[in-house]
């Protein structure tokens, strides 16, 4: 830890009253630790764009429907740190609060859900560190999502940070219920009355059925078929720049 940061965390602590240049300090230092994590959400936005880029041009199917981040506010990170009870530095902060940087990958499908997964799972330079798995084991409420807790090398101009990121990947059904819960729990103060929490219990079941069907639909309609990059993109070359490679490797000196 640098001098600077060893200092910020002594100014964290209960009990001393900082200076104006100790606080000044911590706020720099807070930037700079908040800084790490805006790095990390982008290292991982870019590896999921790359993705979905790569079927779009690729494949007849894009399994990603739709990506977004949140960088927990400093204030919140602060709350989450009381709550938790957790040692208020930078170095504990981080191994205990593990969803400063949050991505949300929504995709068609469940096997999407498990395909993109399993292939940032593979990524050398991404180390999972936990998976939760709501889908195959939803929460008693009927929240269902995969969960992926990784960490991602972030290179800074002196050092190269592993930042954590809590990856949740689900389909538009899950996203639909979740939000829908996530709007109710905060109507009733987390108080929520018996029918209410029935009626979405019934409701996730309907929504993973619903991610059943339109499932079997895709396969029956979509089957097995070979993928194939599409005409008129521009990275798929022409028929006519086709005929010129296939003159060139005949040995033909064709002129164009
Ligand atoms: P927190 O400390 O509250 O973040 O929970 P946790 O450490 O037990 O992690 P968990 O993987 O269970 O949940 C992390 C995140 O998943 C939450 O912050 C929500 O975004 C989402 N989540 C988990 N459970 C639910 C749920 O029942 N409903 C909704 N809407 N979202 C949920
Ligand atoms: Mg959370």
């Amino acid at each position: 830890m640098s001098a600077d940061a060893a200092e910020a965390e002594r100014v964290l602590r209960p009990g001393s009253a900082p200076t104006l240049d100790e606080l000044v300090q911590l706020r720099a230092e807070f930037a700079r630790f908040m800084l790490q994590y805006q790095f990390g959400i982008r290292e991982m936005t870019t590896k999921i764009e790359i993705l979905r880029e790569e079927f779009l041009h690729l494949h007849e199917h894009n399994p990603i429907e739709h990506v977004s981040a949140r960088l927990k506010t400093p204030e919140s990170i602060i709350d989450k740190v009381s709550r938790k009870g957790c040692d208020p530095s930078f170095e504990a902060i981080r191994t205990t609060i593990t969803d400063i940087a949050g991505l949300r990958v929504t995709c068609a499908f469940v096997s999407d859900v498990y395909r993109i997964a399993d292939m940032l799972s593979q990524q050398d330079d991404l180390t999972v560190l936990a998976v939760k798995d709501y889908v195959a084991r939803p929460k008693p409420n009927g929240y269902r999502s995969l969960h992926l807790l990784v960490q991602v090398p972030v290179f800074l101009s002196d050092a190269t940070v592993p930042v954590t990121v809590e990856l949740q990947l689900r389909t538009i059904a899950m996203d639909f219920w979740a939000s829908l819960e996530h709007k109710i729990h905060y109507k009733y103060d987390h108080e929520v009355p018996d029918d209410v929490v029935t009626g979405l219990a019934r409701s996730a079941a309907t929504a993973a059925e619903l991610d059943t069907l339109m499932e079997d639909l895709h396969r029956r309609v979509h089957g097995d078929r070979a993928p194939g990059p599409r005409r008129g993109d521009p990275i798929v070359p022409s028929d006519d720049a086709l005929e010129h490679l296939r003159r060139i490797r005949d040995g033909e000196r064709g002129s164009r």
